[in-house]
């Protein structure tokens, strides 16, 4: 299937470039989405109508490359100018997405939705994009009228990026994933808050630091003591600068935080298995049973996730290494030596970088099927912007 037929919404409209409305284009992901598109030259294929929701009436931003249909902001809860929209791409949140998205389709709204929040992922109706993984299923729902493209967890995301080989050839048999995420999934606020804590730890401790004869334990108590009694920690609740905190997102009330049970119901719906499947969509098996414990730590903006994997079969490493290599054009396998690691598999290494690594990978003592990896991805590219961005330039027939 071409990707052009895969467009049934703007085949009327191949003479001009579309109407797609933005919302949330200000904030932080909506920023890197901005950012990737003028870097990509995406703005000429669209006419931009930016949204607002607290500033209609003022001035549409200008990006390069961009024309805007309209030299103003409209409000992004006036349903009658959103539905006049072949396309419209959210970042705005799902308390937004719960509030406009129904009154778009009771008003008879026919138009795509590309949306970052979580609202409309596991709706039956909705795919969860992650093209380099599930192009085929994307084409497929186009081509069947399905209207709610959803980007996926960042996590998840991310690690089918770096994993996806494996996953697509049906080697899993089951998975673990350990999570490391950084203090930018819960928000630019977070990421701030975070900087603000180590600054604070940092002035807290600065005239002991500056003499190399000061007692590192006094050190550490005075560190101990601006943790438990002296830190802003409104947004994450607790102090993350030189700590962790292994919960992320609401508790379901079984042992389970709601980012874990994202991890297993989204990938296994990006990969076609499980519930929830859309109109179209070539259902590929049963759910793998992939588990997950998420930990937010101290690292600013890219998540990392440790991975037990047991595999259908026994193959060599090399062998393993290349199917990894050859999942996507962005999985980069590093090699599972100390120097390379400590080079290309950190989060500093990977944030800003489109490249998903992958290393650690060696075989476990439980048996020759179980494997290790470790992999890497910006929590605001492959975790957030660029799936949305990739699935505005499916729907228009650019991609
Ligand atoms: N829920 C993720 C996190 C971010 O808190 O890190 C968005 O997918």
């Amino acid at each position: 299937m071409t990707s052009a037929s895969a467009s049934p919404v703007l085949s009327a409209h191949s003479e001009t470039a579309p109407s797609v409305g933005l919302i949330g284009w200000r904030g932080m992901v909506g920023s890197v989405l901005m950012q990737r598109m003028v870097d990509e030259g995406d703005l000429a294929h669209i006419n931009p109508v930016f949204f607002s929701t607290s500033a209609a009436g003022k001035p549409a931003p200008e990006y390069e490359g961009a024309s805007p249909e309209t030299p103003t902001l409209q409000d992004a809860y006036d349903v009658d100018t959103l539905s006049k929209l072949p396309i419209i791409v959210t970042m705005q949140g799902g308390e937004y997405t719960k509030e406009v998205y129904p009154k778009l389709r009771a008003a008879g709204w026919q138009g795509i939705w590309i949306d970052a929040a979580s609202a409309l992922r596991m709706s039956d109706e909705s795919i969860i994009v992650l093209d380099p993984i599930n192009r085929d299923s994307i084409d497929a729902g186009l081509d069947a009228g399905v209207k709610e493209y959803v980007g996926g967890n960042c996590t998840v995301s991310c690690m089918l990026m770096g994993l996806g080989g494996l996953f697509k050839q049906d080697l899993v048999e089951w998975g673990t994933a350990m999570t490391y995420q950084a203090a930018s999934g819960g928000g630019a606020r977070h990421m701030r808050e975070l900087l603000n804590q180590f600054a604070h730890l940092g002035s807290a401790v600065e005239t002991e630091l500056a003499d190399p004869a000061s007692a590192i334990l006094e050190i550490d108590r005075r560190v101990l003591h601006s943790q438990r009694g002296e830190l802003d920690a409104s947004q994450f609740g607790v102090p993350l600068a030189g700590s962790l905190i292994p919960w992320i997102d609401a508790d379901l009330g079984n042992g389970m935080s709601k980012e874990e049970r994202k991890g297993s119901d989204e990938t296994n719906k990006i990969l076609g298995r499980g519930e929830s499947l859309a109109p179209g969509v070539q259902r590929r098996g049963d759910s793998i049973p992939f588990e997950s414990l998420c930990v937010r730590v101290g690292a600013l903006r890219s998540h990392s996730q440790a991975l037990t994997l047991k595999l259908r079969r026994d193959l060599p490493v090399d062998e393993i290494e290349q199917i990894i290599s050859e999942g996507s054009p962005w999985a980069k396998v590093v090699p599972n030596e100390k120097e390379a690691t400590m080079q290309q598999l950190t989060p500093v290494a990977a944030t800003g970088e489109l490249t998903i690594p992958v290393g650690r990978i060696r075989k476990l003592e439980m048996g020759p099927e179980y494997i290790s990896a470790f992999t890497i991805g910006d929590q605001l590219l492959w975790g957030a912007a660029e799936p949305l961005r990739r699935m505005l330039l499916i729907a228009i027939g650019k991609l």
